[in-house]
């Protein structure tokens, strides 16, 4: 007989969740790793009887199944939607929403988030405005009637800004309250498909931080986001997104979204990235470490004026980082300002070896790209300007090689 113990989910340590969560062996065959079901339908035995609701593929599919367990465990979330991009289930998220509903996203974002809410959803009559949500009252005073939804990246892209979730959230709730005083918004007229919260939805983009390093429900947020192209999926192989949300009503619209509008993950990627998860821990560990050292040498570098990491006593948020994230690790991402502007940061990327010039971040390679030329081309130069992204601004997304040897490369660079 093939044991199930794994299937769900026990009060475990991280490493074993990651490893077992949401699986078990293959009950036709015991093989250890769950099949890829590469179908697109499934046999009925009479009309509308149905295996475990297997129906049609984008509705459901059994490796998706055990990889969405997989991360709803990881995220401590009841519920996991998965889909064909990190974007694409931002799309989720924004579909349950409707005409002339307001959306407050904090200003420093990856900048196609922004784009899908300024060039798509704008002309569907959603408003957005950024706001900086590490400035003291600056969210209050963004806030609309209208706001039905709050956006947030912590760490943020690329300036690795560290936002207060649980402080985000109860600024959600006082306003849910006093609004439905004054306005008489209640829980049915949230968005189209209703979602039975009366306050603004809070969603927090975790791709940064990756599910070891934060749990943004335990800190309130509504629904977690992540890009699983980058430390989930973790091996710049697959292009992937994820929604987790212990809300029953929310979990319930967005699957009625995620099957309506349909951007599913194929059979191959869900297999991929329930390889991945299995080393999530052991992977994460050494981007922090790694990213750690760098940014300490980095800070004593005389070619760079300034470093930005969460980790480091100099990060404006640093106390918040070391409350709010697994204490100790602060992430594989570095931004970095080269004095010299464009000039000096052209050629310092031209010239690194090991680090390669590429969008991206979270595979277990190094990464190193130019946020202002490259990621966060979409948004205007202005706000760039205002956010800090300076033609020197470099950022690294340090990834599990032996530390000495990326140092080395930096280095060399640099010179
Ligand atoms: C923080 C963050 N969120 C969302 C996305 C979008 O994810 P995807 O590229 O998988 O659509 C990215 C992509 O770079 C990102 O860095």
């Amino acid at each position: 007989m093939i044991k199930k113990q794994h299937a769900k989910a026990a009060p475990q340590g991280f490493g074993t969740t990651a490893i077992h969560a949401g699986q078990a062996p293959d009950p036709t065959t015991g093989a250890i790793m769950t099949p890829v079901y590469m179908t697109s339908t499934f046999v009925q035995s009479s009309p509308g009887v149905v295996k475990d609701d297997y129906d049609y593929a984008r509705s459901k599919n059994p490796t998706r199944t055990a990889l969405e367990s997989n991360l709803a465990a990881l995220e401590g979330a009841k519920h996991a939607f998965t889909y064909s991009s990190g974007s694409a289930a931002m799309d989720c998220v924004l579909h349950l929403l409707r005409t002339g509903d307001h959306v407050v996203l904090s200003d420093d974002v990856y900048g196609g988030s922004f784009r899908q809410l300024d060039k798509v959803f704008r002309h569907m009559g959603l408003e957005t405005t950024r706001v900086d949500m590490t400035a003291a009252g600056a969210l209050e005073a963004v806030m609309r009637p209208n706001t039905r939804l709050v956006w947030l990246e912590t760490p943020s892209n690329p300036m690795l800004k560290v936002i207060d979730i649980a402080a985000v959230r109860a600024i959600c709730d006082r306003f849910g309250k006093s609004s439905a005083k004054t306005t008489g918004i209640s829980d049915k007229s949230m968005g189209p498909l209703g979602t039975g919260i009366s306050a603004p939805i809070l969603v927090v983009d975790n791709t940064f931080a990756s599910p070891y390093l934060q749990n943004p429900l335990r800190h309130g947020a509504h629904i977690v986001m992540h890009s699983c192209t980058k430390y989930i999926g973790g091996h710049s192989d697959l292009v992937a997104g994820a929604l987790m949300t212990s809300d029953a009503a929310l979990a319930a619209k967005i699957a009625f979204a995620q099957n309506s509008v349909g951007a599913v993950p194929s059979a191959m990627d869900c297999f991929l990235m329930l390889r991945s998860t299995k080393t999530l821990h052991v992977r994460m560990a050494r981007h922090c470490t790694n990213a750690m050292a760098i940014a300490q040498w980095l800070e004593g570098h005389s070619k760079v004026s300034k470093v930005i990491y969460p980790g480091l006593k100099s990060h404006p948020q640093h106390a918040l980082a070391k409350k709010q994230m697994r204490s100790g690790h602060f992430g594989g991402m570095i931004s970095v300002v080269i004095k010299g502007g464009l000039k000096a940061s052209r050629r310092m990327l031209e010239r690194v070896e090991l680090f390669s010039l590429a969008e991206s971040l979270g595979g277990v390679e190094s990464l190193i790209e130019h946020p202002a030329i490259m990621t966060h081309a979409s948004i205007p130069a202005a706000a760039r300007a205002k956010l800090g992204i300076d033609d020197g601004l470099v950022r690294l997304s340090v990834g599990i090689e032996d530390v000495a040897d990326l140092i080395a490369d930096i280095e060399t660079a640099l010179k």
